[in-house]
């Protein structure tokens, strides 16, 4: 369904109809529905349970060069977990006003997910790495583009302007860039290098609880570009 909201401005927001109680109800068919379904039965898991014992023990037989790789791994995740669920709100309003509940819904259990992963990323900093200092000096140039810069620059540009072309380029830059070729394949590499070296018990469960979460985020990304560029003239040249 279209939109069920006036949405000329702000001030004038008002609801003109509810899906679940018209006769239409919720799509439990469409994708994002599906994956909140999906997201209640495997996205529960608290990052406070996950045992550290091991991984302390580990922690301590490490050499100052594998402390220092873990670090600043460790560094470049936890702030991107910062940042993406600070900056999926916007995303999440642009959805709203459009009367998209299903999508609402999905997108409610992807920022839960995301606070998850910030704040399993900064136990391990923690309770095992007991590293307090100033972590910002691992984020090189491309690092700041992205994150300080180009990420926040897109998502809240949806406030301003919430285009099919303006969502395009934020879900691009969230979904695809950010979620789709730096989380996936970072901590896939992560996962693979602590599997090797058969280490970190806590930290692996962890970081495969997380991939599980964002194989959802993606693919909702898909489903939300697809449905854009399907259903709206847009214009993709715009870079
Ligand atoms: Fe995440
Ligand atoms: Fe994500």
């Amino acid at each position: 369904m279209a939109s069920t909201r006036d949405t000329r401005s702000t001030a004038s927001v008002v609801h003109t109809s509810f899906k679940t109680t018209s006769p239409v109800g919720l799509r439990h068919d469409i994708l994002p529905m599906r994956l909140y379904h999906k997201a209640k039965r495997l996205g529960v898991w608290d990052p406070r349970s996950i045992d550290f014992t091991q991984d302390i023990l580990d922690w301590q037989r490490c050499t100052q060069i594998e402390k220092e790789s873990l670090i600043s791994t460790t560094a470049l995740f936890v702030s991107g977990e910062e940042s993406v669920t600070l900056d999926l709100l916007p995303l999440m309003m642009a959805v709203a006003r459009e009367g998209r509940i299903e999508e609402e819904m999905f997108l409610t259990t992807f920022l839960w997910e995301e606070a998850k992963h910030t704040e399993f990323f900064r136990r391990f900093l923690d309770e095992v790495a007991h590293d307090s200092s100033d972590l910002t000096r691992y984020h090189g140039p491309s690092y700041h583009k992205l994150f300080y810069e180009e990420l926040p620059k897109t998502m809240y540009t949806l406030l301003e302007d919430s285009s099919p072309r303006a969502q395009v380029i934020a879900s691009v830059t969230y979904n695809m860039i950010v979620e789709g070729v730096l989380a996936e394949t970072g901590y896939h590499g992560y996962f693979n290098m602590l599997d090797r070296g058969n280490i970190m018990p806590g930290l692996k469960q962890g970081l495969g609880y997380l991939k599980r979460d964002e194989s959802r985020h993606i693919a909702y990304g898909v489903f939300l570009i697809s449905r854009l560029v399907g259903t709206r003239c847009i214009t993709l040249a715009y870079c």
